[in-house]
């Protein structure tokens, strides 16, 4: 195992914005990508940034972990930003119950957008132009993609400065990255040249099991340094506190998993830093 470095504290902010806008991104469904927007989202608002989630799947699963119910009920969702004329970012935010935390929900409707999209002008920048009156309000813009490389998460890789990767600590997690990369190179050819890895992150670890610490060390073995020194061990806690509509970080401040996703938002913050972001 790589030591862990230990992360400074975060400085204070004194004002906020221009948003870093990153993308959770596997085309692989359960590797941990809602559960990591949220809890790093919630991680960072604990830092005292101003973060806005961006619920970008049509599941809706992020919703429903940040207390949402039943995201059907919604009246105005992502969709309708997307879509709508005269629907701002602004007529679909809604808070959570994290102060500075806030979030762009979606739920089913998402899933017809990928098609209406298709006929937009500039189809790829949908989000991007929807987004671009948030970025002064907040410091990070973190979009929850779906499980596909579809329009949709072509339209988050666009909107957005960085992308993290989530990849569960299991067999075949290395299965599907090839052509997530391949992704992200057209994306970076074609239409967003500014667009970087900002990391891969292991998730669902279990030191106990050998296998799980020889996919890490593949993961690490691929991509270095691009690989967080912070990992996210395998707990129920996550799944429990997403019944509950909650981040892990207040559902159970203390617990391994909440203290892992703090971890996590100070290694982002300095990797941020020294990035000039
Ligand atoms: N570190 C973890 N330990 C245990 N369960 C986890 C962990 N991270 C996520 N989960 C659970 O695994 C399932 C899939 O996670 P999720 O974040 O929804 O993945 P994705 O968004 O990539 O599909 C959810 O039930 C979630 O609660
Ligand atoms: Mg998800």
């Amino acid at each position: 195992m790589r030591p862990l470095p230990a992360f400074p504290d975060p400085q204070p902010l004194t004002q906020h914005g221009p948003a870093r806008i990153v993308s959770v991104c596997n085309q692989k469904g359960g590797v941990g990508k809602t559960t990591t927007t949220i809890n790093l989202g919630a991680a960072l608002a604990e830092q005292g940034r101003k973060v806005l989630l961006v619920d970008f799947d049509p599941q809706g699963a992020l919703s429903v972990g940040l207390g949402q119910g039943d995201p059907r009920q919604l009246e105005l969702s992502v969709h309708n930003m997307l879509l709508e004329r005269g629907t701002e970012w602004e007529d679909i935010l809604l808070e959570t119950t994290v102060e500075g935390l806030d979030l762009l929900p979606s739920n089913i409707d998402l899933s017809g957008a990928e098609v209406q999209l298709v006929h937009e002008v500039g189809r790829e920048y949908i989000l991007a132009g929807c987004l671009k009156a948030a970025t002064e309000h907040y410091d990070y813009i973190l979009i929850d993609c779906q499980p596909s490389l579809g329009l949709l998460t072509i339209n988050a890789l666009a909107a957005s400065h960085g992308v993290l990767v989530p990849m569960e600590c299991e067999y075949f997690a290395m299965r599907g990255v090839a052509l997530l990369m391949e992704t992200i190179e057209k994306v970076q050819n074609r239409i967003n040249p500014d667009l970087v890895i900002d990391g891969f992150l292991g998730t669902m670890y279990d030191s106990r099991t050998l296998h799980t610490r020889e996919v890490l060390a593949n993961v690490v073995q691929a991509f270095q340094d691009q690989v967080f020194h912070t990992v996210i061990n395998r707990t129920v806690r996550f799944p429990d506190a997403t019944v509950v509509g909650e981040p892990i970080t207040q559902f159970d401040s203390n617990s391994m998993g909440a203290s892992a996703y703090r971890e996590l938002a100070k290694e982002v913050i300095e990797r941020w830093r020294l990035i000039g972001a």
